[in-house]
């Protein structure tokens, strides 16, 4: 359970005080779009995960504030491990992440040892070690086109992902039976009576979507994929198929359009707020770095082992790994 802050912070401006530490600390403030509306403003640059990774590997700030969830923050760990990075609230896990234990994964791959492990992002420091090749929502297409067809591969821990990929290129990868719990959320009876209500509008999902969504979509991609996808679209209202709290990006873009999140069985969107993001708060990112705690630390054996699959990611999704040139880790 996440500790309560036991000190009084009513009277602090917040938003100046970690202006000011920012400054005080060198410190850069990323910040994903899933995040509440408040942090998203005040954060250095807001984006998704590849964007982040991208971001947390070339800063040359001394301290990393990461506003997002656990695994986010360790991958800036690994890719910057000269850089304090903390987290505001250590307990901001995923759902796909404790769906995959490390043994039981390592169990799994050795039961298959003709396959490479592709791995999406949102997974455990020791889950990217025991993986050859990481790939995020918007990096996933561009590496797996660049897979040898026959390859045999194990997917996890998104079976959504891994089945909307699968069914996309035509592969058969085995899937790790993971699923997001706020993407699971969304009710196809409540988005079809949102359709009727809305027929001119598009719908726009993320890929952790299961298939039952994904099948009403006109389009599938990433939080930034589908921010992009907001601002091309000739319309004037989209319905989201994503958390939230993307909508505060689209809404400060694009003004004069109308946005949708698509609901959840109680015929709202409230239940697909993902409840790890939430604990991220103004509060504990003003502790986090007037104190610069909790910071994420590893093993550096651990972290080298990790960084394998993350700079494969990082290679792959810029091009400038040829095909044919895979192997396991
Ligand atoms: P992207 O922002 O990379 O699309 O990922 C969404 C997500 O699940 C974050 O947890
Ligand atoms: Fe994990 Fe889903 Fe929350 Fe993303 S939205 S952090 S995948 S639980």
């Amino acid at each position: 359970m996440t500790a309560p802050i036991r000190e009084n912070l009513s009277g602090l401006d917040l938003r100046a005080e970690i202006d000011r530490l920012r400054k005080d600390r060198n410190a850069v403030i990323l910040a994903h779009y899933y995040q509440k509306p408040e942090i998203q403003d005040l954060a250095d640059f807001v984006g998704d995960s590849l964007e982040l990774s991208r971001k947390a590997a070339d800063t040359d700030a001394d301290v990393i504030a990461f506003c997002g969830v656990k695994f986010m923050a360790e991958t800036a760990k690994i890719l910057s491990p000269e850089k304090i990075v903390v987290l505001p609230d250590m307990d901001a896990g995923c759902s796909l992440e404790d769906s995959c234990p490390p043994e039981q994964f390592k169990r799994f791959r050795a039961e298959h040892p003709d396959h490479i492990a592709l791995t999406y992002i949102n997974c455990s420091a020791a889950v990217k070690a025991l993986s050859d090749i990481i790939v995020t929502s918007s990096s996933a297409e561009t590496i797996i086109s660049q897979i040898p067809e026959s390859q045999p591969i194990i997917f996890g821990p998104d079976r959504h992902l891994g089945g909307y990929l699968n069914r996309k290129f035509g592969r058969e990868m085995l899937l790790w039976p993971g699923v997001c719990i706020v993407h699971e959320a969304f009710s196809e009876t409540e988005l079809l009576k949102l359709k009727a209500q809305h027929p001119e509008a598009p719908v726009a999902a993320h890929p952790e979507c299961p298939p039952h969504i994904i099948d009403h979509a006109d389009y599938v991609g990433s939080t930034s994929g589908i921010l992009q996808f907001a601002k091309n679209f000739p319309g004037d209202t989209l319905i989201v198929a994503t958390e939230p709290h993307i909508i505060h990006q689209m809404e400060k873009a694009l003004p004069e359009k109308t946005f949708i999140g698509a609901p959840g069985a109680d015929g709202n969107c409230n239940c697909n707020i993902c409840p790890y993001m939430a604990l991220n708060t103004m509060e504990k990112l003003y502790l986090a770095l007037r104190d610069l705690q909790p910071r994420i630390e590893m093993d550096e054996e651990l972290r080298l082992a990790a960084r394998k699959s993350l700079d494969r990611m990082l290679e792959m999704a810029s091009g400038t790994v040829g095909k044919g040139d895979l192997g396991r880790a």
